[in-house]
């Protein structure tokens, strides 16, 4: 992070077994370049039922699971708009699953009745709604051995992401326990961590080999509404507290 300008789209992010994978796969190139001939209709199956246009499987690391659980003009909103990123060319190479993922994956696919978008006017579901779309829940949830998501670690972190430039980033404890998660925060000092990353005078510090860095897009995130960040945090108060101390960053 940040993301490279310019390249909005082109793929290319390696998810591999050193970062605990079954297997080796890229993120696709899904520019104009990339979806040319994938009808809308195929666009959105892939987000939402992890289906291509071939009909095989996605692999998971693509949370469609999470995406099914959006209101279908957010996805159409979407995939308008992915058609109209600058297309890219980009050299993407072909997954290697490992046996026998390689076949069960085309059994993991599921089809679901899209729910409508809650009300903002309930901030709670408003907010639970934005944090699912937003990829909050996933990457901030306690995840399996097979990267599946613990119900009832909702919220508890503790995810290892392995950084390409050496040491781990975990995610942070959201539950609103007080001494491990952000039961003391503020709902002013939640949204200013987000709203530093939209000041113009903010520099980010150019990363290099053995630096840290981090997987969570805080200057995306930083443009979102400040409604949309409040109803966010709203929602994560009223999450169980856990008690998980989370070591944020170990260095190489
Ligand atoms: C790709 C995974 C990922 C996604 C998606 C993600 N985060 Fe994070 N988040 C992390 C990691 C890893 C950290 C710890 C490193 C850091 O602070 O950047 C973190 C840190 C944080 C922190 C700092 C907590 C602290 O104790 O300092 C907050 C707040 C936070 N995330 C909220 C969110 C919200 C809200 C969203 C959705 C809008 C979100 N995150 C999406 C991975 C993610």
């Amino acid at each position: 992070m940040p993301l490279v300008s310019g390249r909005e789209g082109a793929g290319g992010l390696r998810f591999s077994h050193e970062l605990g994978f079954p297997g080796v796969m890229y993120s696709p190139n899904i520019t104009p370049a990339g979806l040319g001939e994938w009808t809308d209709g195929e666009i959105f199956q892939a987000i939402t039922a992890g289906v291509d246009n071939e009909g095989n499987a996605l692999f998971p690391v693509m949370p469609y699971h999470d995406y099914a659980k959006m209101d279908k003009e957010d996805i159409y909103s979407i995939i308008a708009y992915i058609r109209t990123l600058e297309p890219v060319e980009s050299q993407i190479p072909e997954r290697e699953l490992d046996f026998p993922l390689g076949l069960i994956v085309n059994l993991m696919p599921e089809e679901h009745e899209l729910p409508d978008m809650p009300d903002p006017s309930d901030q709670v579901a408003y907010g639970e709604y934005v944090a699912n779309a937003a990829g909050c829940i996933h990457c901030h949830t306690t995840q399996d051995d097979k990267g599946m998501m613990i119900p009832e670690l909702l919220l508890a972190g503790g995810n290892e992401y392995p950084l390409p430039t050496g040491g781990i980033v975990r995610s942070a404890n959201l539950t609103p326990d007080e001494e491990t998660g952000i039961g003391k925060w503020t709902e002013e000092a939640f949204l200013m961590r987000f709203k530093i990353y939209a000041d113009s005078s903010m520099v980010l510090p150019e990363i290099r080999d053995g630096d840290l860095n981090t997987v969570m897009a805080w200057t995306l995130y930083g443009k979102m509404k400040e409604e949309d960040l409040r109803a966010i945090y709203r929602y994560m108060q009223t999450a169980r507290p856990l008690s998980n101390n989370v070591e944020k960053f170990t260095a190489p």
